[in-house]
């Protein structure tokens, strides 16, 4: 059940049933040269969606900006701060949580946005137990590419999946996107990785075309779908063990 499309009270009905919610979170930064700027919160949007239909879950609207400050280098990239997007979660957490929503599973698609979205959790959890007010709640965040994906991943993509602008990402995009498939030359084929990187002018000079480690020359709409169907499943079980937990 998708919030966007429901009415308050139906909202009201399905909170009579579950206290559980879906939260597809993202970004909205550049995918190398055949990736869409959407890419991260397209793919958990998308995932998010299968999992509201297999299971009947409640979907929130897609988080589409993260936590992107590397990204800025290249056009079309936008950033939240981590302080900002720390308030973004909880204020939103907490909104629903007023009317009853309790356990909030995030399908994230963005690396980036871990360290604080999991300190925004953590945050929530302070506050309650230190008495400061708000509503209790639990929460878990996975990246929609569960077991089942790195499975195919490894089949489709060996070695060159990469962990930005990956092969998998830009073909579950495509399959979500099909009339916005991009082609590109990759030059190199496959793109440089680094231990590590810094401020936006760092990520630029290190990484010349956006992507890391990867060669999304491979992807296709045909892939996507596979990967779709996989990580539905991957995080329809997350979802459910989450809910039993
Ligand atoms: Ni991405």
């Amino acid at each position: 059940m998708q919030l966007a499309v429901s009415t308050w009270q139906e909202v009201e009905d399905y909170l009579r049933g579950s206290a559980g919610i879906v939260v597809p979170i993202g970004s909205v930064e550049q995918h190398g040269p055949n990736g869409l700027i959407g890419t991260d919160h397209l793919c958990a949007e998308v995932v998010a969606r299968g999992v509201g239909d297999a299971t009947g879950a409640a979907v929130a609207p897609t988080l589409a900006y993260g936590m992107s400050q590397h990204h800025l280098g290249f056009a079309g990239s936008v950033t939240l701060r981590p302080s900002t997007l720390m308030l973004v979660v909880r204020d939103v957490v907490q909104s629903l949580a007023v009317h009853g929503f309790r356990r909030f599973f995030f399908i994230n698609g963005h690396g980036g946005n871990v360290a604080t979205v999991t300190a925004a959790f953590d945050e929530l959890y302070a506050a309650q137990s230190l008495g400061d007010g708000g509503v209790p709640v639990q929460c878990r965040m996975a990246f929609w590419s569960g077991p089942r994906c790195k499975a195919i991943s490894e089949e489709l993509y060996p070695g060159v999946e990469g962990r930005h602008a990956t092969a998998s990402e830009v073909s579950l995009a495509q399959f979500y996107q099909s009339r916005h498939i991009k082609h590109a030359q990759m030059s190199p084929k496959v793109a440089p990785s680094f231990p590590q990187f810094f401020d936006a002018a760092d990520y630029r000079a290190r990484y010349a075309d956006g992507r890391i480690g990867s060669d999304p020359s491979l992807s296709s709409p045909e892939h996507g779908k596979r990967l779709y169907e996989a990580a539905v499943l991957d995080m329809t079980d997350a979802y459910k063990a989450f809910l039993n937990y």
